[in-house]
């Protein structure tokens, strides 16, 4: 691999931004001073140092956000605040954007990355992977609303949803709620509620596959995920039919 272009997929900054850097003798390689942007690396084997710290290469990267209200999940958008504009500047070379989307008001757990081959596998409708929810809902939500979400909820077009886990953790005027879902149809927690009668008045993401939501992220805030932290999101799928 080219050494700009190394340098580029490890974030340190534009092509430009690396070429300048190579130029004024701030990059080594294997100890010598590199000379040539174009130079050819071998990212197992060589070792890249800026200003003597070594240049750690990430194929890709994977981060967990802590999704405040009021944010789209998108990259950009004329009109409204995005997701992408909570993070620190560091991250601008970072081609992050939202795996799944969770709506403006919806808080939680948004995964950011910039592995488009991930997150084309595990939002496939194919894939199943679950997604828990935790929301306040207007009304008793009781014993027997846990079988109608197990049988699959129709929704207002029509569409029968997978079997969904209700857990209630508080059944009152006002209920409090854990759903587990399989799938993910637009505004779909909402939706399941209002085919029921009821309403949704606040939701947030606490968990996807088996891996759950950082509750000392503070609102806005991300936190990097390891390769096993991946494996847990693809770890809990719909194993029905
Ligand atoms: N279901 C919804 O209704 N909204 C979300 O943001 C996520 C799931």
């Amino acid at each position: 691999m080219r050494l700009d272009k190394f340098l580029c997929d490890a974030h340190i900054g534009t092509r430009k931004d690396v070429k300048k850097l190579i130029k004024e003798g701030k990059i080594k390689v294997d100890g010598l001073v590199a000379k040539n942007f174009d130079m050819k690396i071998d990212e197992e084997k060589n070792t890249v140092t800026l200003n003597g710290e070594k240049v750690v290469y990430e194929k890709f990267v994977y981060f967990m956000m802590n999704k405040p209200k009021g944010y789209i999940s998108a990259t950009e958008d004329k009109y409204k605040n995005t997701v992408l504009n909570l993070l620190p500047d560091e991250f601008k070379y970072y081609n992050l954007f939202p795996a799944g989307r969770l709506d403006i008001d919806t808080e939680g757990f948004l995964l950011l990355t910039d592995d488009g081959v991930f997150a084309h596998n595990i939002l496939s409708p194919k894939k199943h992977v679950s997604k828990t929810y935790f929301a306040f809902v207007d009304g008793k939500v009781e014993e027997k609303h846990v079988k109608m979400f197990e049988d699959g909820i129709v929704l207002e077009d029509g569409y029968k949803a997978l079997p969904a886990k209700l857990k209630i953790l508080k059944s009152d005027e006002k209920s409090e709620i854990e759903l587990t879902i399989y799938e993910g149809k637009f505004h779909q927690v909402k939706r399941m509620f209002e085919a029921l009668g009821t309403r949704v008045t606040y939701l947030k993401r606490i968990a996807m596959g088996k891996l759950f939501l950082d509750e000392t992220l503070k609102k806005g805030e991300i936190k990097k995920l390891t390769a096993e932290d991946i494996k847990k999101i693809e770890d809990d799928r719909y194993k029905g039919e």
